[in-house]
């Protein structure tokens, strides 16, 4: 963010109506790369984004371009056979070169630089995993081989390591891709938020100012889907990560992309700095939105990197969240059973830099009347996989389960009202009502109701962000109740603190 300028694409003015061959819901990379692929096929587009673009996700990401995907090539063999992986790895290779191709086409400086990408372990346990996500990538066609030197300054045990990937600067590349989809064209609607959808031929869309959008296509690119008719969220799981940076000397730079499954996880990538340094970029912590102890977390992500990287500055930090599908591939194809034109991309499990890519070329191409041979892997409408990994799934619904029924049960955090400090949240019963009640630094109590307005479970406060967060969906909300993330599109309602 501090490091591009801010955008300034117009809002769709109030009572304004657009007609397009494609309207695309949401300006991440996802959305952004669909628009793009459209727009470069001769369609007219228009992007419809809620705040402005490339600020979600997409802006908080590390940005590894790879098809090395932790420890997936083994699970995605086991679950949809060696050809379910291969198809996987050529979409994912192909979206890595695709974006290496989209920068040079675009002639923009995005950063990008060659990395090879490892997935690493630390204990001998995992040593057979590594042995047999080397072999599944390896028959599923990728140039991966086994080592246990990784250029970390630290011990591996064993690592998957892949040559020819790529890191590069997220917001730089799709700033590039919004001016040159308007310069072909395309339109760019900001602070449109949509909320409203009407699917039939054409399909019309209605926003948040009462803006109409008319559209033969509709793709809902929002990452948490909005509109969600086939209950896509009940596959979804949310996972939200903590990022920490800091300023290395360029001899310190461990030269590739890493990324260890142990623990909480561990991400590690380095970018140019202006002054010949590397920033370190190390993410980490991963838990369920809605979870305590952020701060803690912080804490700790922050000392792994001070520990191993000694000449470390430390620079900003911050938060951001994905969606794991509960069967491991992305959701890219129709939107639901009778969905003739609307169409989703989302469920990118912490993959959404080379999945947004493959899915804006998929969805170009399924809307332009042709099927890739990967469209059936990354259907929305499969139903056998999900079974096939049928308890992740019912992991998921036991935990919303457990959110929605036990934390009506637990004890309010504070009492009172007046029990609140200034800086803080909690949920309190007011008038045997659940309130979400944040007391600003003046002292002032904010009330809104805890009931997230996605699907009614209680939203917990989040210290370090100084958000209300929903464990089932992963819906976050700011402390005035408007809607930071979805799939929630409403914000919390208002209720009076009683003081
Ligand atoms: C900590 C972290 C690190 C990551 N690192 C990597 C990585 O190194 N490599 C990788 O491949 N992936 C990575 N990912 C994953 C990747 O960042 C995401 O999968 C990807 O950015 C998701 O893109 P998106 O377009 O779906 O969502 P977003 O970028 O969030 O875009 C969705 C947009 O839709 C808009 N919107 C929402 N509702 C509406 C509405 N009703 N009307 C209009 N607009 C709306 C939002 O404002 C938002 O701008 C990481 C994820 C996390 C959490
Ligand atoms: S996000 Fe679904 S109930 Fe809150």
């Amino acid at each position: 963010m501090s490091t591009t300028p801010a955008t300034a694409y117009p809002p769709l003015a109030t009572g304004a109506g657009v007609d397009v061959d494609v309207a695309v819901i949401g300006g991440g990379i996802a959305g952004l790369s669909t628009a793009w692929e459209l727009a470069r096929a001769g369609r007219s587009v228009a992007v419809l984004e809620a705040g402005r673009i490339a600020e979600g996700v997409s802006g908080r990401t590390t940005a590894k371009v790879t098809a090395l995907h932790g420890l997936v090539y083994a699970r995605l063999r086991r679950t949809r056979g060696p050809e379910g992986a291969r198809l996987y790895a050529r979409s994912q290779q192909g979206a890595v070169e695709r974006v290496a191709e989209v920068a040079r086409l675009l002639d923009v400086d995005c950063e990008l630089e060659r990395r090879t990408a490892y997935t690493y372990v630390t204990e001998a346990a995992g040593r057979f995993a590594v042995r047999e996500e080397v072999n599944a990538a390896e028959q599923a066609g990728l140039e991966t081989t086994f080592t246990e030197r990784t250029g970390l300054p630290f011990r591996v045990e064993a690592a998957v390591r892949l040559p020819g990937q790529a890191q590069f600067h997220p917001r730089k590349y799709l700033l590039a891709l919004a001016e040159d989809l308007v310069a072909r064209g395309g339109a760019v609607f900001e602070h449109t938020r949509v909320t409203r959808l009407h699917e039939g031929t054409p399909c019309r869309l209605g926003a948040e100012n009462g803006a109409v959008v008319t559209a033969r296509d509709v793709v809902v690119a929002t990452h948490a889907p909005v509109f969600d008719r086939a209950l896509l969220f009940s596959r979804l799981s949310p996972r939200r990560e903590l990022v920490v940076t800091g300023a290395i000397p360029d001899g310190q730079d461990p030269g590739g992309m890493f990324l260890t499954e142990e623990g909480t996880r561990r991400s590690v990538r380095t970018a140019p700095l202006s002054d010949g340094r590397r920033l370190l970029i190390v993410t980490g912590e991963s838990f369920a939105p809605g979870a305590a102890d952020v701060e803690a977390r912080f804490g700790r992500l922050a000392a792994w990197a001070r520990e191993h990287f000694p000449g470390l500055e430390p620079g900003v930090r911050w938060a951001t969240q994905d969606n794991d599908p509960t069967d491991t591939v992305p959701l890219i194809g129709p939107f639901h059973p009778r969905a003739r034109h609307t169409w989703v991309a989302t469920g990118f499990g912490g993959w959404g830099m080379s999945g947004g890519v493959a899915a804006g070329m998929l969805l170009a191409e399924l809307i332009g009347g042709h099927r890739p041979p990967w469209a059936e892997l990354y259907d929305p409408r499969r139903l056998w996989s999900t079974v096939r990994e049928a308890p992740a799934f019912l992991r998921h619904q036991a935990g919303v389960a457990r959110h929605f029924v036990a934390d009506r049960l637990r004890p309010p955090g504070a009492e009172h009202v007046a029990g609140i400090a200034p800086g803080t949240g909690e949920v309190v019963r007011i008038d045997g009502r659940h309130c979400a009640v944040y007391r600003d630094e003046h002292g002032t109590a904010h009330a809104l109701s805890a009931r997230c307005t996605h699907l009614g479970c209680l939203v917990a406060f989040n210290a370090a962000e100084r958000s209300w967060d929903c464990p089932c969906h992963g819906s976050r909300f700011a402390t005035d109740g408007s809607v930071l993330q979805g799939p929630a599109v409403r914000p919390l309602e208002e209720r009076d603190a009683g003081e």
